[in-house]
């Protein structure tokens, strides 16, 4: 089975539940604790493996590709005034040389056109999607368990979870046919259905591993839901001749593309923090 080298990030949203905090910074460098929500999805791609990152970025995202780079003065800085801790924070997520592209989307055409973009820095072989509006609180991390589930079926594995009736037409459902334990076969999936006509309430959740043929079926993938070209819709038509698997991780998910879901991860996250968790507790507890 063909190893899982690289991970696509779709970053070029624009962060419309979260606006004005968005008109200028990136919705994925909105801090979450202390350090911006890209910085959960990069540990987590790292912790399953993940080799390359191909960030998917749009106009007004240059600070993503900053992030990732030495900011040299800031680091002279902190090094002469023996900061050596905010050092080693502002350093974690810098990669190797080369480990990370960035390309762009040049219109907002949907999900499914934003991973077509990767396809000739993916080139011809399996890679994982992580949507970071979604930071996934476990251990370990959602796309490691994804991984555990490729290398026992292999094929294309899709990350869900449960979500209320009420919200199914927010999503893209999958239709179960058997489930074991976590690993579902899947007979179909549909982007926001409408309501009451999910075929479950399994939600795709922002993880995916896929095979390169979904580029060939994303480039001429007709518009789907919102007008959009929807990662889901492609992902229907692949399945038709190849295997697809959702599985059911195990973690808490925060929304952070959401005011109240970023509100939550920050809350949920600070609670766990060995250093931070009793100060945010007695905080939290003075507002309440
Ligand atoms: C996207 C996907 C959808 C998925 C959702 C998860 O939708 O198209 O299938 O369920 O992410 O967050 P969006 O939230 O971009 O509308």
């Amino acid at each position: 089975m063909t190893a899982v080298r690289k991970a696509v990030l779709p970053v070029a949203g624009l962060g419309t539940r979260v606006l004005p905090g968005t008109k200028t910074t990136p919705k994925e460098l909105l801090n979450v604790v202390d350090r911006p929500i890209l910085s959960y999805i990069v540990e987590e791609a790292r912790e399953a493996g993940i080799e390359h990152i191909v960030f998917v970025t749009g106009r007004s995202k240059g600070a993503i590709e900053d992030y990732f780079d030495h900011q040299v003065e800031l680091e002279a800085q902190l090094e002469a005034k023996g900061k050596t801790d905010v050092l080693e924070a502002v350093r974690r997520d810098l990669p190797k040389a080369g480990e990370m592209s960035f390309t762009r989307q040049m219109a907002p055409l949907g999900l499914g056109h934003a991973v077509w973009c990767a396809r000739d820095i993916v080139g011809n072989e399996p890679f994982a999607v992580l949507l970071p509006d979604v930071i996934v609180d476990s251990a370990p991390g959602a796309l490691a368990q994804l991984m555990r589930a490729y290398d026992l079926v292999g094929g294309n594995i899709i990350g869900v979870e449960e979500v209320p009736a009420s919200e199914t037409h927010k999503y893209g459902i999958i239709d179960p046919e058997r489930t074991e334990g976590r690993m579902s076969a899947m007979k179909g999936m549909v982007e926001k259905p409408a309501q009451g006509t999910a075929p479950s309430n399994m939600s795709i959740a922002g993880r995916y591993i896929l095979q390169p043929e979904i580029f060939d079926i994303l480039e001429s993938q007709p518009r789907g839901a919102g007008g959009e070209i929807q990662l889901t819709d492609a992902m229907a038509t692949l399945m038709g001749s190849q295997r697809f698997t959702a599985y059911q991780y195990e973690g808490i998910t925060h929304d952070c593309g959401d005011k109240i879901g970023l509100l939550k991860a920050n809350v949920a996250l600070a609670l766990k923090r060995p250093d931070l968790g009793d100060a945010a507790r007695a905080a939290l507890q003075g507002l309440i």
